[in-house]
């Protein structure tokens, strides 16, 4: 029923208390109940006496026959299958929990309007608010010695910036090892896990945040510098960028497989955000290190500069503020 609400508000126009109470079969006091639980969604929710109620973001319900229409040939033929939810506790759960022994072949997708627990690297909180973003997840069958070449989560961040250049954003840069960032605040995360029990049968789950727009009431439990598309001047639809971050998606794996990193690694430098700058590593249990960024290798490890020494460091092992 809630999901019904948010659906029938969705196009940001306002509706009669009245009128939602027909749509649904229920009284406006169950209405004003339901209108009142949203904000427990991430929503805003404009109230105006004489009106009726309406919704601060419009938002385009997710839907499968759109998405699909956005897809390239080549991700339409690889994608086994695309599951939309209203609601899940994380769209990169998900795919690890219903993986079974039959469908080890093939790349799975599922997307959600909501989570109620979605999960950021370094055991961090993603804050997922109803329709408004994107929450999706990739499960992709991945060599061992694809795993281990090392530089995948640097290549799925050029995915995510060509998919978003594709829908005609620009100014996009790069903060290792995947975070995508407009005008120095995060726009969108990348999630990698591994699963699989060896023989060379592994998968990788990339699971993918985007800020499309982000409510006042969801935007207040974020604890890092963030932005989202419509402050970066662009309106995307949403199931086309889906359909497109899918399309990078699999394209990218499926060229990592067969070449590794060394292809990627000059559009990596291209959006770079780093390079050259003065960096703190932190690293787990250890004091922080300070140096100047310089690049990456052909792992894809960190490459930072001090007292004139350059070390590589691994995703995994330490996190990157930028010393001002
Ligand atoms: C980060 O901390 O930068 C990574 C954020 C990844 C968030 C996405 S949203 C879809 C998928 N499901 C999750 O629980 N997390 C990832």
């Amino acid at each position: 029923m809630r999901y019904r609400v948010m659906e029938l508000l969705a196009d940001g126009r306002f509706y009669s208390g009245e009128w939602l109470g027909q749509q649904l079969g229920i009284s406006r006091a169950a209405v004003w109940k339901h209108i009142h639980a949203l904000s427990g969604f991430g929503l805003d929710v404009h109230a105006v006496r004489g009106q009726g109620y309406r919704l601060a973001n419009p938002f385009q319900p997710l839907r499968k026959e759109l998405i699909r229409a956005s897809l390239t040939a080549e991700a339409a033929a690889q994608l086994h299958s695309l599951e939309i939810f209203q609601e899940l506790g994380s769209t990169s759960d998900h795919l690890k929990c219903t993986q079974s022994a039959n469908d080890s072949v093939g790349v799975r997708a599922c997307l959600a309007e909501w989570q109620s627990s979605g999960r950021g690297r370094r055991g961090r909180h993603w804050v997922s608010p109803y329709g408004t973003n994107l929450y999706l997840s990739l499960s992709v069958p991945m060599s061992e010695s694809g795993i281990q070449s090392g530089g995948l989560s640097l290549v799925v961040a050029i995915a995510i910036v060509r998919s978003l250049q594709s829908c005609g954003v620009e100014g996009l840069g790069l903060k290792w090892p995947n975070d995508i960032f407009y005008q120095e605040r995060k726009l969108a995360g990348i999630l990698l896990e591994l699963s699989g029990e060896g023989g060379g049968c592994y998968r990788v789950i990339i699971g993918v945040g985007i800020n499309l727009k982000m409510p006042d009431v969801a935007a207040r439990k974020i604890d890092q510098p963030w932005i989202d598309l419509s402050q970066c001047g662009v309106r995307i639809e949403r199931n086309h960028l889906a359909g497109r971050v899918l399309s990078e998606l699999v394209e990218v794996v499926d060229t990592f497989n067969k070449k590794g990193l060394d292809v990627f690694r000059k559009e990596w430098q291209r959006f770079d955000l780093i390079a050259g700058r003065k960096v703190k590593l932190h690293i787990d249990n250890a004091e922080a290190i300070t140096g100047v960024a310089r690049g990456i290798d052909a792992k894809g490890a960190l490459l930072v500069e001090n007292n004139g020494i350059t070390r590589p460091y691994h995703a995994g092992e330490v996190s990157v503020r930028l010393d001002s």
